[in-house]
């Protein structure tokens, strides 16, 4: 329930207020200069948006374009709440701080982080304005729920502000081992901005113990099991929360007889014996190097036939402004086109590479034709892309090869598990996937299913938010 706020303007207050650096949808520009609105890219919109739509809450968030003030509006069935952000917080904050520092490290430090002073000004300012925004937003002692690496340091702000609220955070990436954390020149700032939330949530077990022994190792406070203590004696939470999807509605979707007719036309416009699906944002986390290159030996070598099979590869466009994803993006443009231009036939390129964003449908129509999904990061934090392919697979036919290090590996056990760094332990995973026999294939997927069916979106937002009720 939604009402107005002290000081008597439109600002909607509300009793759970999510915060994420991104909103649901983002703002775009028709070639004729209208404006409109488009779903956000990734998993945390895909998670959030079914909660959200399901409680009466508000979703505090930036709305894609820099320079532009918006009030408060509803869509598709939720409060949007918009923070603005100037062309240089974008630069600074999102494409500097978030998207060149703590993305990289956390993950691994795959791609390299970099560190700047005036970033770090930048997103402490950002950090500030978004918890302003959620305290003029929260009903007295109301839930606020901040989401990601964007937003690291709103927890202790807000709680500042707003001592009444309860207050979760959950970090959709993983967290790093403490040796690459401890690089980080403001790491003090930053674990303490975090345990300002009464439940810090992660991915995985692993990462809410690097973050108790980081607070016990550099900042000396006491913890014991999941609890920590605050120099004020105030106690707060950390534990593993494994994110997921609306499996129902996936399934649901991917059943539709409009559904069924487009991945029916799908296979027959790919006129392949066996589809082979990649389907990720354009990130260097992704693995997708290393993927390309192990379809482009199967294809060069022939164990895969160019003739009979092909791979699709979905690349969303994403952070292009960013000079590693240039940089990945001419890459990977440049291997697919070798490959096809050696192995491929008149009209029969091996890979499709598609860089593009698809409706929600056109998605689980993919997911519907193809007989193995590839999902092969070198570091993710869950990966609902591979949730997603295996809720769409109803009649249990369908493989799945993941890597080991997605958090969803932790959960998905009888996929074709893979170490991505290790094309040819991929290649053989690979065939293996695509070869495996039917009573196989339905063995291991209505394993996975039971898994997805049974943990989805719904059991993550109710077990997080049960748990920071009861602090
Ligand atoms: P990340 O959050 O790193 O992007 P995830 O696999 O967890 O990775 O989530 C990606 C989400 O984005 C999924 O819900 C997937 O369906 C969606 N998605 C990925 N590529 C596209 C695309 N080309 N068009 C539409 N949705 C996409
Ligand atoms: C991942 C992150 C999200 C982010 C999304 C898309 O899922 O965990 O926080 O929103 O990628 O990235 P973008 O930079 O476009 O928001």
């Amino acid at each position: 329930m939604t009402t107005s706020n002290e000081a008597g303007t439109d600002t909607p207050r509300a009793a759970l207020v999510v915060v994420a650096n991104r909103l649901a949808v983002e703002r775009t520009t028709a070639a004729d200069g209208s404006a409109g609105w488009q779903t956000s890219p990734g998993g945390l919109v895909t998670a959030l948006v079914p909660i959200m739509q399901a409680k009466d809450g508000a979703w505090v968030g930036w709305h894609g374009a820099p320079d532009e003030e918006l009030e408060p509006f509803h869509h598709d069935g939720i409060d949007m709440i918009p923070v603005a952000l100037s062309a240089g917080e974008v630069e600074e904050y999102y494409e500097g701080m978030s998207n060149a520092t703590f993305w990289p490290l956390y993950h691994d430090s795959v791609a390299f982080p970099e560190f700047h002073r005036e970033w770090w000004d930048a997103y402490v300012a950002v950090n500030r304005r978004f918890a302003e925004a959620a305290a003029s937003a929260a009903d007295d002692n109301g839930t606020v729920w901040v989401q990601d690496y964007q937003l690291q340091l709103v927890p202790s702000m807000l709680r500042e502000m707003r001592p009444d609220l309860r207050i979760g955070f959950f970090l959709h990436i993983p967290f790093p081992p403490s040796e690459l954390f401890q690089q980080l020149p403001w790491r003090r700032a930053v674990l303490e901005g975090l345990a300002g939330a009464d439940l810090v949530g992660f991915q995985v077990p692993g990462a809410a113990t690097n973050f108790l022994n980081l607070l016990r190792r550099r900042l000396g406070w006491d913890t014991h099991r999941q609890e920590f203590v605050r120099p004020d004696g105030s106690r707060g939470r950390a534990a593993a929360y494994p994110i997921s999807i609306a499996t129902q509605a996936f399934e649901d979707l991917a059943n539709s007889p409009e559904v069924v007719e487009r991945a029916a036309q799908i296979r027959e416009d790919l006129a392949a014996e066996t589809v082979f699906l990649g389907v990720d944002r354009l990130d260097y986390t992704k693995g997708l190097r290393q993927r390309v290159r192990a379809f482009g030996e199967l294809f060069t070598s022939g164990e895969l036939d160019p003739e009979k099979v092909v791979f699709v590869q979905v690349a969303t466009p994403s952070r292009e402004r960013v000079e590693e994803y240039k940089r990945l993006r001419d890459d990977i443009e440049l291997l697919v086109g070798r490959i096809n231009g050696d192995s491929g036939q008149l009209g029969r390129p091996p890979i499709h590479y598609l860089h593009q964003s698809f409706p929600r449908d056109e998605m689980a129509a993919l997911y519907r034709a193809a007989d193995v999904m590839v999902v092969t990061p070198l570091r993710d934090g869950m990966n609902l892309v591979a949730k997603e392919y295996v809720a769409c697979r109803s009649d249990n036919d369908g493989a799945l090869v993941l890597s080991e290090f997605a958090g969803a590996a932790r959960e998905l056990k009888q996929a074709w598990q893979v170490n991505p760094y290790d094309i040819d332990g991929m290649k053989e995973a690979i065939l293996a996937a695509g070869r495996a026999g039917k009573q196989e294939t339905r063995r291991r997927m209505r394993a996975l299913r039971k898994q997805v069916a049974t943990h989805d979106i719904d059991h993550w937002a109710e077990t997080f938010l049960a748990d920071l009720d009861a602090i």
